[in-house]
């Protein structure tokens, strides 16, 4: 993760002060020796050596000074072989069962593809593993809640990728919204898709597609700022009907590659998300501190308005348009941490007991809308969703 290491000293300190909720988490010993001697580091176990291995795992090496990866595993076994060896890390495992029973670790690191999410987050929490996984955390809200059920039956933690609630720019915005200064919030629109990836088929076939993969971090942004979903409708489409992919050539495109989705919030806004993997290959040009980039997030309220630009997973900045201001202000230009920061993040959250922004209840609520999405496709109607999550995410300040 990108954000400024904390000091080896410093780290000391705040674990005197926050060992007991450190240890409450299972990683210090809960003796009263705990503040005086150097801290156990978080044991790391990462399970799905593919694509994006390869920026999590750098940002885990550099979470060193609280965490190490103890083991690799992957269903290809020559994939977590080639991680260890690259990382100097002596245990590899070919299946999820053999690494839960093979070298101990306390946070499960579950960047397998979609389709496995939810049989891998289930093994590692019953196995008493926290668990950081990526989006989605399971195909159903059913399954969903049964893995937040685990979890606190099993006394461990477990969250979901994406990260964009800890960006500056999130909370800069959040508190701006509830400062009232822009009046109320009445509308919102996310943007974020590109060509596809070209790797993996699983991102096309059931169970994949541009929504859970791309559409997530836009809908967990404006439910974040906008508060929870109460209806939702959705429209889904396939615009190209087969790709190549790396692992399997030629296939059939069976998931959405074109979806819009309109959302009522409980606050009464509105907001809607466009997302695609048939979009044109343009990425935002690459973030330094002068280049302006394009909007992909904006939201209206009665009295000004907020523009974010750059991705959300990795905004430059958020543009504010006020009432009787005839010029965009750019402000909150602080670097964010990296998108693939997260098990960095709550590992960080774990050691220190810094309060986690990032919730499961969040995430479920996140699959809840994606999953109206779907069914208001299939129904032509629109749906109601089921799932609450505890908002505001920023405290007014
Ligand atoms: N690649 C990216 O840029 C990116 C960015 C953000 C989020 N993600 C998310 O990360 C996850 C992985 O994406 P990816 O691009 O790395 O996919 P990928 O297909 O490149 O890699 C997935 C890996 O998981 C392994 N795997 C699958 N099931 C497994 C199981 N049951 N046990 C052990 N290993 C298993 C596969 O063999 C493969 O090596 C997805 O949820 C994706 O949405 C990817």
């Amino acid at each position: 993760m990108n954000q400024p290491p904390i000091e080896r000293r410093n780290f000391l300190k705040r674990l005197a002060t926050t060992g007991a909720i450190a240890a409450a988490a299972g990683i210090l010993p809960q003796s009263s020796k705990a503040a005086a001697t150097p801290p156990k580091k978080l044991r790391v176990g990462v399970i799905g050596c593919g694509n994006v291995a390869g920026s999590y795992v750098p940002n885990l090496i550099a979470a060193s000074d609280i965490l190490e990866i103890v083991s690799f595993c992957d269903i290809i076994p020559l994939r977590a072989e080639a991680f260890a060896k690259r990382y100097q890390v002596k245990d590899y495992y070919p299946d999820v069962d053999k690494m839960l029973a093979g070298a101990g670790f306390d946070l499960l690191v579950n960047i397998t593809s979609m389709p496995s999410h939810y049989a891998v987050n289930k093994a590692g929490l019953l196995a008493g593993k926290h668990v950081w996984s990526e989006k989605p955390m399971a195909p159903t809200v059913a399954q969903g809640r049964e893995l937040l059920d685990l979890a606190k039956t099993k006394g461990v933690r477990f969250w979901q990728a994406p990260v964009v609630v800890i960006t500056p720019q999130f909370r800069f915005m959040a508190e701006q919204l509830a400062s009232g200064n822009l009046g109320t919030v009445v509308a919102a629109h996310g943007s974020y898709g590109h060509g596809g990836p070209d790797w993996s088929a699983w991102f096309y076939q059931q169970g994949g597609g541009c929504l859970y993969d791309l559409g997530v971090y836009n809908i967990t942004t404006l439910t974040g700022l906008l508060g929870p979903v109460q209806e939702v409708v959705g429209m889904t489409g396939i615009v190209t009907a087969t790709r190549r992919c790396a692992d399997r050539g030629e296939i059939q495109v069976e998931a959405d590659d074109n979806t819009m989705l309109l959302m009522r919030h409980a606050s009464g806004a509105l907001s809607h998300v466009q997302t695609g993997f048939c979009y044109s290959e343009f990425e935002l040009p690459p973030v330094n501190k002068e280049a302006v980039q394009p909007h992909t997030l904006d939201i209206m309220c009665t009295k000004g308005s907020l523009h974010l630009q750059g991705w959300d997973w990795g905004p430059r900045c958020v543009d504010v348009a006020v009432t009787g201001k005839n010029r965009l202000q750019s402000l909150c230009k602080e670097e964010a941490p990296s998108w693939a920061g997260g098990a960095s993040y709550v590992a960080r959250c774990l050691a220190t007991g810094e309060r986690c922004l990032i919730t499961p209840e969040h995430a479920l609520h996140v699959l809840d809308v994606m999953n109206a999405c779907h069914e208001s496709q299939r129904s032509g109607r629109r749906i109601a969703t089921t799932t609450q999550f505890p908002w505001p995410i920023i405290p007014a300040v």
